[in-house]
């Protein structure tokens, strides 16, 4: 399977999102770890509301690019920070009292639909950003990664995901993993963490 847009299953980024959201509240703080064409931080930004901030990370000019238009149509900007860097720097470049105190962290892997296919997330690399967003998740705090198979690397860096979600401590972190309706062997996985 290929994980362009308009292939894409609409299904797993939308339950990813109403994951989220029931965790979410006005005036809370969230991540977006790969902000790619800008629907998550969207959506985290939409749901915080004018009091509440999102952080959201990404490593090139054309996620930027799209994303800053979008947020920038809504007016939702002045509640959005974006920063041009990978997600694995997160503890670097979040305001120190976030750790232990954020609403959710969304993930979605995989490159940039529209975009260049051979730029994407690496397993080491998102491992790194995972065990940052344990850290910065507040209890009731959901952190949510959706993961495809179909392009070259998708399948090790599923497995990474999946590997790091059982070591978590089982007392702090509840683990969930959803699998699509689709049953064929790449459909695309959600993990969702929740912070106990
Ligand atoms: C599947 S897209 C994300 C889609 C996005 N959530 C949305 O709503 O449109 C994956 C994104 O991860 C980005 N990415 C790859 N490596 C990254 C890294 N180390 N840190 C942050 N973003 C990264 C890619 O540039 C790409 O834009």
């Amino acid at each position: 399977m290929d994980n362009t847009a308009s292939e894409r299953p609409k299904s797993m980024t939308t339950l990813a999102q109403a994951r989220v959201r029931s965790a979410l509240r006005p005036g809370d703080w969230a991540i977006d770890a790969t902000i790619g064409n800008g629907n998550d931080v969207f959506f985290l930004a939409h749901t915080v509301g004018p009091t509440g901030k999102v952080y959201g990370f990404d490593i090139q000019d054309l996620a930027h690019a799209r994303t800053n238009i979008i947020l920038g149509e809504a007016g939702l900007l002045a509640r959005v920070k974006l920063i041009h860097t990978g997600h694995e720097q997160m503890l670097d470049e979040l305001p120190r009292d976030w750790p232990g105190k954020v609403a959710a962290v969304m993930f979605n892997l995989g490159y940039l639909p529209r975009g260049d296919k051979g730029v994407i997330t690496q397993p080491e690399t998102t491992l790194r950003a995972l065990d940052a967003s344990a850290i910065c998740l507040k209890r009731g705090g959901v952190l949510s990664v959706v993961m495809y198979q179909g392009h070259l690397g998708g399948k090790n860096e599923t497995l990474a995901v999946k590997e790091w979600a059982k070591q978590l401590p089982p007392h702090d972190y509840a683990v969930e993993l959803i699998q699509s309706g689709q049953f064929t062997e790449d459909a695309p996985e959600l993990l969702v963490v929740s912070k106990q």
